[in-house]
């Protein structure tokens, strides 16, 4: 006798400057998927709720000093502690949708400048920032909700938080699509969207990503990758 096959969940992961539309478009995709009876479930990162997320809000709501190396660490913790039950739910047959995931972990502090005590020319590397990720579940497609700074700086809000500056910002657009171009085996994980239309327009081109996505599952072997 057989065991009733469930199919897992894709594992979808938005990600995008600062006030690139992020939640808005993942708030919009849950409910499209779920009234498309796909189960679905949203998860994002820096996830706040959890003992490491109040360390890492504490941080990115002042301006108490935290050594650059020690913050990323938590940001990947903050990921890691959620491991099981994004494997869990996939396995389980519920899709993920994720606001954000190691892909800014990464870029976010690379983009950091160098402090002086350290080699002034070296800030964080990318190798070095992606290692404390290496095995978290991978994501089956990133859709890159692409905008312009000019764009990201007019929608309400920008500014709030601790990277919301213009010049790290920059940074960090260059560090994306550095990581989009960096290795051509990951480059088909990358969909990018055009993220300064109307909403409703964001929102087409970014479920087509998902059908992607959907179909990349139904063809693959059922396990979930890892990075
Ligand atoms: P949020 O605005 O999506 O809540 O993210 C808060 C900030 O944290 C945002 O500026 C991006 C940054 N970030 C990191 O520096 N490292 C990470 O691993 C993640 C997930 C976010
Ligand atoms: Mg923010």
């Amino acid at each position: 006798m057989t065991t009733p096959h469930t199919p897992r969940g894709a594992l979808i992961a938005i990600e995008g400057l600062d006030r690139a539309g992020k939640s808005t478009q993942c708030d919009l995709l849950l409910n499209r998927l779920l009234s498309s009876g796909i189960p679905a479930k949203l998860q994002k990162f820096p996830d706040r709720t959890t003992p490491t997320g109040t360390l890492i809000n504490t941080y990115l709501t002042s301006s108490t000093p935290l050594d650059d190396q020690s913050i990323h660490l938590l940001f990947s913790a903050n990921r890691w502690e959620a491991r099981d039950s994004l494997l869990s739910t996939l396995l389980s047959g519920t899709t993920i949708l994720l606001d954000r995931y190691i892909y800014s972990g990464i870029v976010f502090s690379a983009a950091k400048p160098p402090t002086p005590i350290k080699d002034p020319k070296q800030p964080l590397s990318i190798p070095w920032c992606k290692s404390p990720d290496i095995g978290l579940p991978k994501p089956d497609i990133i859709i890159f909700l692409n905008i312009t700074q000019e764009d990201a700086e007019k929608r309400a809000g920008f500014g709030d938080e601790r990277y919301e500056k213009r010049e790290l910002q920059e940074k960090v657009r260059g560090l994306f699509e550095d990581l989009r171009g960096e290795d051509s085996n990951d480059k088909d994980d990358w969909w990018v969207v055009n993220a300064g239309g109307t909403v409703e327009e964001v929102a087409e081109e970014v479920w087509k990503g998902v059908l992607e996505a959907l179909r990349r599952v139904k063809e693959g072997n059922g396990e979930v990758g890892s990075i």
